[in-house]
Order: C-alpha cells, then structure tokens, then sequence
C-alpha cells in the first residue's frame, strides 16, 4: 500500500532534545555542569552581550570548576558562514574540546553549525545544509545557555545561518538539521532575562508564539506536540505583557522562559508555519530581527492560513484566553487573530517591514549591517517583494504551511507585511 496518498506525512518522526536545567539560579550550575560533561577547555561563544557582564560571570563559573575558557564574542546577529569558520579557527589553534553557547538563537545556532565543521576537519559551513546526513555525527560536546525568551534554540536539532557567498542580490539564509545538533545539555534560567530591553523581549516573545502556533497548525500534524504549544500560548497571553512593561518580575519571566522551552520542544518535532519563511527571508536580506520578523508576518500568514486551520485557530484563541462561549469556529478563529493584534499592539510591534527604515533605534543598530548593496534601506517595491518571496518560497518552513503556497501568493503575503497594516 502506498501509505503516502493516505497521509502528507504518514509517519511522524520525534526528534531529540537535550537533557536540561530549568528555573532561576540554573545558570549557576553550568561551572559543574561543563565539568561533568568531561569539559577540559572550552569555547564560550557569544555575541558579545556588552555591558550586561553576564560573559564575565559564565566565564567564571566555568573557570571555578576547573575548566578553562576561551572566548569568542565575534558571533554576528543573523549568524554567517563566515562566524562559524572564524570560530572554528580558534577551536582548533586554542585546541578547545567543548563548546558552551550564550545568548539568543545567533549564539546558540552558530555553535552548532561550528560543531559541525570542527568534526568533519573544518570543511566549510556551507557543505552542509537542509537535512544532514553526516560523515561523523559525533560533535564536540555542547552546553547551551539562553539570554532570551525566545529562540528555542538551546533545545532544537537545527540551525539556521547566512550563506555569504550566494549571489549578493538573492542572498542566502539556510536551515540545517541533524539528529546530534541537539546540544548535550539546554540551561534556561529566567535571571538571566531581566536585563533583556523591552522592545527584544517583545520581539523574542513573538518567535515563541511562531513556534508554538506554527507547530500546531504545521500539516505535519504531530499529536504529542500539540498540547505543549497550546500550553506554550497559554503562558505567553498570561506572561508576555508583564515581562515586556517590567523585565524585573520575576514570574512573568520564568513564565516566558518556560513557554520558550516547550515552544522550542514543540516546533523541534511538528515543524512551523510560512511566519518563519517570511522572516528568514527577510533577515537574509535586510538583517532584521528573527522575533521582529515573525511578528510582523504573523498578520498576513495568520489570515491566510485562517480559512484551513479554522479550528485550531479556535482552541488558540482559547489557550489565548479568549472566552469563545457563544461563538462559531469561525468567529472564534477570528478572535484569534484580534487578540494578538492586541497584544501585538500593546507590546510595541512595528505595523510592517518598511515601517523599520524610520525606526531610530532599529534602523541606526539593524538594516543596512549586512553586505548586501540593496540592504540600506527596505525597500518593500514589486522587485523586492518578488525577491524576498522567492527566498520565503523555497524555505523548509513553507512546506508544512496548512495553506499550499505559490509563488503568487506569497509575493501577496511578503506584499502585505512590507507595507500593509494589521
Ligand atoms: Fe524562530
């Protein structure tokens, strides 16, 4: 029997996650923690984390338990090939055996990707992309601490990084994903989260929803991940607000590191949405922020994806802490969609991609950082939506989308979250 005309995906596979310490004060074990991995000397990756000093305290802690650090602060927002092989080079001349990540999904991603290329004797980056099947799985060993509610990263078998060398005017963003990815151990301790600005604890708490909605509605349909990404949306619509007016309350940010954590699970094994398509493509060009990214494509994806998924657009609703008591699927599906253009709304999102070019703040740190000539300025025109489609297009994520993608009418979509409104 061909099992494949009865089901788009007939078999379901569950996919690892690393063992892991949750909570506050969690971040205090990574010292013993590296050392019972067998750690003797270690890379600390990072962006930098500049005038937090939470770089200096991990770097200590290790240090205190007898393992020696080297630190590499050179990881870039939106990793490229190029960060995974300067942090290659210095594994190999420090003659490191182990990894520790710090930070947001960046860090996270490009430790993976340079456990890669340090196990397969510093081939480049770019030889490995989409679904791996690799020469030596067995990867340097790797502890993954989060600084952000948000990425999933620290329990996800993937990575997503910038291929520098394509075609400057197609740039592109590439996800890969491998069963030994997985780190050897997730730390996720919501102290570490209080310094974390008010408008990127928004932005990363939009890549939660993203994961957890996009792993529901995913045509993949895997079953043991949807109670956790409605539990997952849950803790954001109780959480979010609170974590972003005041990033010292402790319950609301171990509720978002939580909602993080099972997000990440859920997405891991279910797959996501064309939300994570959009902003991919549009980092690949412009450098934006993933959470931003996905925040902003919410809107048009959501509304497009409404009339396929109107069901568990419903329960999301729920879990959204809407009362639907009264109201059709339908009409309880669209209140889905009111409700996180509220909190969307409350928490500061940006309207569109273009609004981002008068954005002091964002602009001045953000767009124009990449080394692509057009990436000044978003420029949202017929050519640019066409383009960053096509990118959005050819993306994992676009796969398991619940409405089947064209080019046409993702160009309709990458249109609206250019330059439309939610
Ligand atoms: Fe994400």
């Amino acid at each position: 029997m061909d099992i494949g005309r009865l089901h788009i995906f007939p078999i379901k596979n569950f996919h690892p996650v690393p063992a892991a310490l949750l909570g506050p004060g969690a971040h205090e074990m990574v010292g013993a923690s590296a050392r019972d991995l067998g750690f003797r000397r270690t890379l600390l990756m990072t962006t930098g984390l500049r005038g937090t000093g939470i770089v200096d305290e991990i770097r200590a802690q290790v240090e205190a338990a007898g393992v020696e650090v080297v630190v590499f602060d050179q990881v870039q927002s939106n990793p490229k090939d190029t960060d995974v092989m300067a942090a290659h080079a210095v594994y190999r001349t420090e003659r490191c055996d182990s990894f520790i990540s710090l930070g947001g999904g960046s860090s996270h991603d490009c430790t993976k990707a340079t456990r890669v290329v340090a196990a397969h004797d510093g081939r480049l980056i770019t030889d490995f992309k989409g679904p791996l099947a690799l020469e030596n799985p067995v990867l340097p060993p790797h502890i993954a601490v989060s600084t952000t509610a948000g990425t999933g990263s620290e329990t996800s078998f993937a990575f997503v990084v910038t291929d520098t060398t394509s075609d400057p005017d197609r740039p592109h963003k590439f996800a890969s994903f491998a069963h030994a990815l997985a780190p050897s151990l997730a730390i996720d301790d919501p102290v570490l989260f209080y310094g974390l600005p008010a408008d990127l604890t928004a932005y990363c708490g939009f890549d939660v929803l993203a994961h957890a909605v996009g792993a529901y509605v995913s045509i993949l349909e895997m079953t043991p991940s949807h109670g956790l990404a409605l539990q997952a949306i849950e803790l954001l619509a109780t959480h979010l607000r609170t974590a972003v007016g005041n990033g010292y309350d402790a319950a609301a940010r171990e509720g978002m590191m939580y909602a993080q954590y099972i997000a990440g699970q859920a997405f891991n094994s279910a797959g996501l949405d064309a939300v994570h398509s959009i902003s991919h493509a549009t980092s690949a060009h412009y450098d934006t922020h993933h959470g931003l990214g996905n925040a902003i494509a919410t809107f048009p994806v959501w509304e497009a994806n409404l009339p396929f998924a109107y069901r568990k657009y419903a329960r999301i609703a729920q879990a959204m802490g809407v009362d639907t008591r009264g109201m059709s699927e339908v009409q309880a599906a669209d209140a889905a969609l009111d409700a996180v253009r509220r909190l969307a709304d409350d928490v500061g999102i940006p309207q569109n991609f273009t609004s981002l070019n008068t954005l002091p703040r964002y602009s001045k740190s953000r767009i124009g950082e990449g080394r692509y000539a057009h990436a000044a300025t978003i420029a949202g025109d017929d050519a640019d939506c066409a383009r960053v489609a096509l990118h959005a297009l050819g993306d994992v994520c676009t796969v398991t989308n619940p409405k089947a993608l064209t080019l046409d009418s993702m160009t309709a979509l990458v249109r609206s979250a250019m330059v439309g409104s939610r």
